[in-house]
């Protein structure tokens, strides 16, 4: 049986002290040890919000990493910087990079490679816009996706990595895919690695993200193939999140 996770992903959000209290009202607020948890947070929080999850089961990700180890690459966070500043996690090719800041599947899956390279694991985003699934797209969107990441690192390198799907016609938008929607995708992707590798395509976590709140999660989580959340704004306000958290 797989384990769900549940993770928040801040983007750009916060100051140093409503960072600092978020990460404390989730901690006080774990409660039961239902599933994985761990939240995304801004780089220049992540030696505070490190120090405060540290011991803790509350896991530390970064919301990008770089697709090179090291060198003159101005504004770029190696994994092996994250790795030093305690995370475990890395979310990669979200859809906002993807759309906003030029990242390609190339470089998505550098992005992925470099993470695993340094004992990260990668959260890997991939999704279908509004115009894509409307000209039924979403599945070739979704390979294409995948397959760059699998060419580059191998269908084995899933077993340390977390898919994310997150249909970008929902993200922020207040629009959620219907349990039934996410399903659909969800079930596809397992069964695309399941093709190459069964055991791989079983045990790997995959996410669904995009407008989930506390009044639609149990629904999604309660899915065959959805292993938790990928949360952006109800990640903002620890009740909210835990709801989510406790919806698993
Ligand atoms: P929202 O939950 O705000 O729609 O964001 C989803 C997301 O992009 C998480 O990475």
């Amino acid at each position: 049986m797989r384990r769900s996770l549940v993770v928040g992903n801040w983007k750009m959000n916060g100051t140093r002290s409503s960072a600092e209290s978020l990460a404390k009202g989730i901690l006080s607020g774990l409660g039961e040890d239902v599933a994985d948890i761990a939240i995304c947070v801004p780089y220049v929080f992540l030696n505070e919000i490190g120090q405060i999850v540290q011991n803790t089961r509350l896991g530390l990700g970064a919301q990008n990493v770089a697709d090179k180890p090291s060198g003159a690459y101005t504004g770029e966070i190696s994994a092996g910087m994250l790795k030093e500043f305690g995370c475990k996690y890395a979310l990669v090719g979200h859809s906002e990079r993807r759309t906003y800041y030029g990242d390609t599947d190339e470089s998505v899956a550098a992005r992925y490679s470099q993470a695993q390279e340094q004992g990260i694991i990668p959260v890997l985003c991939i999704g279908e816009t509004l115009e894509e699934r409307e000209k039924d797209k979403t599945f070739e969107v979704i390979t294409t996706q995948l397959d760059a990441v699998l060419t580059k690192a191998g269908v084995n390198s899933l077993d340390n990595a977390v898919i994310a799907y997150e249909p970008v016609w929902a993200i922020g938008t207040g629009r959620t895919a219907t349990d039934e929607q996410a399903q659909e995708v969800h079930q596809f992707i397992r069964q695309y690695i399941a093709d190459k590798d069964k055991a791989v395509a079983e045990k790997i976590q995959i996410l669904y993200g995009g407008s989930a709140k506390p009044d639609n999660a149990k629904g999604l989580f309660a899915m065959p193939d959805i292993d938790g959340g990928l949360i952006g704004g109800a990640s903002l306000d620890a009740e909210s999140f835990l709801k989510i958290y406790h919806s698993v």
